[in-house]
Formats: structure tokens, C-alpha cells, sequence
């Protein structure tokens, strides 16, 4: 059996798929593995989801890496999910960057150490022009956060209350110029939003399947995909001809 073998074609692709990855800790205990062997697991995993995307033709991918929230698990796991994101941006960028994968950051860098943060501004600047896939990934992340920032900001160059609009209010997010996520992905069943793109999800669709993140591959992406395709998107409105107006399909 070939490792891909052909699937039927999908009639409705999402643009933005948006993954909470979660899982990794309850796959590694369950081997007797240390919590941070589950995160490596959900590593490999990664790059099959990110090449199943392109050949699905999903445009956009944003992973949930490491939440404002994270910093206080223990110590040792909190320096080991750093260490795995290194190692990850210099194993696999050149790779990422010939399949012509764009990488964005969403989150803030200062917390991070200084080689992390110098490696993030280089992957994104060298990625810059691809278009293939754009890969955001939240990291030092927090949904509430970011739309504190976005107000901070617009505070400060001096935003006149009357112009404040939600197309606005877009632009001062960390995802600005990228579509709100049609589809989020929150493996291991669980059934929160986790403080995770809480201002783009308002109409997203949620698929949570059973599957630890480091068993969800392909297949599985695939039936989420699947399963997207069924789903009537009225958007508040009752015909799901209707989109609003950053919600125009790729
Ligand atoms: C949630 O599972 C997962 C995380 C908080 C971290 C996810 C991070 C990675 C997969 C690292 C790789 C990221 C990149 C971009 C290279 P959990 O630990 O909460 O699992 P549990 O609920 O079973 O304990």
C-alpha cells in the first residue's frame, strides 16, 4: 500500500484550517513517555498535516503552539517545548521554504530567549514570498491579549472612536491579512476555545474529534474536511449563499 494512497476528491476545501494541538500529554502517558516525548510526537506529526494540507489545497494553517497561558506549566516542559520550536525552525525551514510555505508569527516575541526570537525574525523574513501555504503559528499567544494589544495600539496612533469598525479592529490583530479560520480542528475531544483566535472564530465551524494530536494524520484530516463540506455556513444570515465580508472563500 502506497504511504498516500489517492482520496476522493473533496468538494468544499476550507481556506483557514485552524488546529489546536492537543493531546500530546495523555498520548505520551499512556506509553509510560515523559509529557515532553508527547510534544516530539506532535512535532513529526506536524510536517504530515502541513504536506496533507497542501495537496488538499488548504491555503492557510494556524497551529496553537504555546499559549500566554503555558508559561506556567512546569518548568521543564516549558523549556522543552522552546528547545523543540528551535530545533524545528533549523531542521526544517529550508525544507518548509523549497515547498513554499510562508511563515508568520502570531504571538509576542520578547519572553522568548534571544536566539528563538532572532531564528522567528529570519524564518518569517526568508518565507516572506511564498504562497503556496501560510503557516502561521501562536506562540507566547494569548486571544485575549491580542485584542488588548490591538486597542492599546489604536489608542495610541490616535483612533478616533467613530472609526473604530470590526474590519478596523482586524487589521490591529496579529493575524492581519489573514482570513478568519473556517474550520478549527481541536483534537482529544476536549471542547474549549483555550483563549485561541477568539476575536477571527466568531463563525468558524469546531470539528473535535476523539484522535490525540500525534494519531492525527491525513485520514483524519481528511474527514474533517469532509465533514466541513456538510456543514451549512449561513453566517447569522439563512441562506449560506451569504458571506460577510472577510469571509469571502479563497
Ligand atoms: C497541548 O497538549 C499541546 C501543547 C500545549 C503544545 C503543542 C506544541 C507542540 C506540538 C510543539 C511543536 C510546535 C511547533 C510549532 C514546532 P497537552 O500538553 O495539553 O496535552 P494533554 O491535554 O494530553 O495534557
Amino acid at each position: 500500500m502506497p504511504d498516500n494512497p489517492p482520496l476522493k476528491a473533496l468538494p468544499k476545501i476550507p481556506c483557514h484550517v485552524a488546529v489546536i494541538m492537543d493531546g500530546n500529554g495523555r498520548w505520551a502517558k499512556a506509553r509510560g513517555l515523559p509529557r515532553i516525548a508527547g510534544h516530539r510526537a506532535g512535532t513529526e506529526n506536524l510536517r504530515r498535516v502541513i504536506t496533507a494540507c497542501v495537496e488538499f489545497g488548504i491555503k492557510y494553517l494556524t497551529i496553537y503552539a504555546f499559549s500566554t497561558e503555558n508559561w506556567g506549566r512546569p518548568q521543564e516542559e516549558v523549556s522543552g517545548l522552546m528547545n523543540i520550536i528551535e530545533e524545528v525552525i533549523e531542521r526544517e525551514l529550508s525544507e518548509l521554504h523549497k515547498q513554499g510555505v510562508r511563515l508568520l508569527h502570531l504571538g509576542h516575541l520578547d519572553g522568548l530567549s534571544p536566539n528563538l526570537r532572532e531564528k522567528v525574525i529570519k524564518a518569517v523574513a526568508l518565507t516572506k514570498n511564498n504562497d503556496r501555504l501560510v503557516l502561521s503559528i501562536a506562540f507566547n499567544y494569548g486571544g485575549r491579549d491580542e485584542i488588548a494589544c490591538a486597542i492599546r495600539r489604536m489608542i495610541d496612533e490616535g483612533i478616533k472612536a467613530e472609526d473604530v469598525n470590526e474590519t478596523l479592529i482586524s487589521k490591529y490583530m496579529f493575524t492581519d491579512g489573514v482570513p478568519d479560520p473556517d474550520l478549527i480542528i481541536r483534537t482529544s475531544g476536549e471542547m474549549r476555545t483555550s483563549n485561541f483566535l477568539i476575536w477571527q472564530a466568531a463563525y468558524s465551524e469546531w470539528y473535535t474529534p476523539q484522535t490525540l494530536w500525534p494519531d492525527f494524520g491525513r485520514e483524519e484530516l481528511y474527514k474533517a474536511i469532509e465533514e466541513y463540506g456538510k456543514r451549512d455556513r449561513r453566517f447569522g444570515k439563512i441562506s449560506s449563499e451569504d458571506y460577510s465580508n472577510n469571509q469571502k472563500p479563497c
